[in-house]
């Protein structure tokens, strides 16, 4: 019994020392993806799916929960942000070549028909985020017609 109270203590005391430090937060102010919503142009709803569904993993600027305030969550959701984004980032459209532009569209495009995106750990608190047949179908017709261009190459000025 004894031990039993030692180690609630020192779990306690981890805990609370774990509140001390704190992930740098993933927050962007005004257009950050202004350059990936010029270029592909997304219908109105396609843009919202993205907003709501996408970025907070894979751009600049994420929506946290209020639990995100206690670690480890705050942990976990970190590197769920940094690992998003490490693979496509629209925040970061600019710095991508056309080649990668594409490939990262195609890339979603299977991501999104097999419903491997958003992560199924995110709609567990995000019901919203279950995306229904005909939201997956308008992504991938819009991705596929971004991909022509980008496969067209710069347009002759
Ligand atoms: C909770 C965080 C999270 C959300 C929300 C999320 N993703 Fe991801 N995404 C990741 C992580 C982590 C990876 C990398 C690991 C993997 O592929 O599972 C990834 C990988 C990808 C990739 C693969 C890129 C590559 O180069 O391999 C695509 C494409 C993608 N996501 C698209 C989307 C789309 C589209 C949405 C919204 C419908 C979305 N993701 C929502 C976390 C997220």
């Amino acid at each position: 019994m004894k031990t039993a109270k030692r180690i609630g203590w020192i779990l306690l005391i981890v805990f609370i020392g774990m509140q001390l430090y704190r992930p740098a937060k993933n927050v962007a102010s005004g257009e950050h993806t202004a350059v990936f919503l010029s270029e592909t142009n997304p219908p109105q709803e396609v843009k919202l799916i993205l907003e709501t569904t996408c970025y907070d993993c894979h751009s600049n600027n994420t929506v946290y929960p209020w639990y995100n305030n206690i670690a480890p969550v705050s942990y976990w959701l970190a590197d769920h942000i940094n690992e998003g984004k490490e693979h496509l980032n629209f925040s970061d459209w600019e710095n991508y070549t056309s080649k990668k532009k594409e490939h990262k569209l195609e890339e979603l495009v299977e991501e999104v028909e097999e419903g491997e995106m958003p992560l199924e750990e995110y709609t567990w608190t995000h019901e919203e985020a279950r995306l229904n047949p005909k939201q997956k179908e308008m992504i991938m017709v819009w991705a596929n017609k971004s991909r022509v261009l980008y496969q067209l190459g710069p347009l002759p000025q």
